[in-house]
């Protein structure tokens, strides 16, 4: 069943232990793409969250701002040394406008899929368009579609392991309006945490046709950061949309 959006739900949910249950991201390699691609241009990320990507590329130089739904997500990201170099607007990243031109924009970790529809994702490619310079970059990194793990309609899978702390997702399949929702069970010494979040998914050719009518068309698709090639079996894409 459909469920009223609201961008600041995520962060409210999850921005105590967000940085927490992230820890096992290929951070690094992400932050040395995107300062590649951005070309010591001016840098924007939609759903900047705890500043995981801003930070680093900031500190390496680059002019960061970001635009989140979530108070609590930004307050993490302010509280982080050199939080204020990177300004964030809060509001929806599929419609919000701020001020500036950018050479990249960026929308990390399935965030496209917390868009609830076709049309608001169509919307949020448009947005990136209008914040880049002309042959500027909007990247998208995203999880492939598995329907195959749904025979059941629900699935249960491990996200990371340590001593310490184990993180499981739990996770319903609605194939008839492309939607999955989800909740990350966070298990460690001080309790169990729920954290829920709903995705409206997509196929990379439904994305690639997005950005089509955002001006923009697809200049890489690799399966990860380091740019291991696309393939069949790749069940994650960083895409490359150049304007
Ligand atoms: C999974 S976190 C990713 C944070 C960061 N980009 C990273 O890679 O670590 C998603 C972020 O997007 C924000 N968000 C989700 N939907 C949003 C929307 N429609 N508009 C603005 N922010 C949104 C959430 O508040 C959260 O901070």
């Amino acid at each position: 069943m459909a469920q009223e959006f609201d961008p600041s739900a995520y962060g409210r949910a999850a921005a105590d232990v967000y940085d927490e249950v992230v820890t096992h991201l290929p951070t690094e390699p992400a932050v040395d793409r995107l300062q590649e691609l951005a070309e010591g241009r001016a840098v924007l990320e939609f759903g900047v969250g705890t500043g995981r990507l801003a930070l680093p590329l900031a500190a390496r130089g680059l002019t960061v701002a970001g635009i989140d739904g979530s108070a609590e997500m930004t307050a993490v990201l302010r509280a982080k040394p050199g939080g204020d170099r990177v300004p964030v607007t809060l509001g929806d990243f599929s419609t919000t406008r701020v001020d500036g031109e950018f050479g990249l924009v960026v929308l990390a970790y399935n965030t496209i899929y917390a868009l609830p529809s076709q049309d608001a994702q169509v919307d949020c490619f448009r947005n990136a368009a209008a914040h880049l310079v002309p042959g500027g970059r909007f990247v998208v990194e995203a999880w492939v579609p598995d329907v195959g793990a749904f025979r059941h309609g629900t699935a249960l899978r491990l996200v990371s392991l340590r001593e310490d702390e184990v993180v499981a997702e739990a996770a319903r399949l609605s194939p008839a309006d492309q939607m999955m929702y989800t909740t990350k069970i966070v298990l460690a010494s001080g309790g169990v945490r729920l954290l829920p979040a709903n995705h409206r998914y997509a196929w990379p050719a439904e994305l690639d046709l997005m950005a089509r009518l955002g001006g923009m068309r697809l200049e890489h698709r690799w399966s990860d950061w380091r740019a291991a090639p696309f393939t069949g079996d790749s069940r994650g894409h960083v895409s490359v949309y150049r304007r």
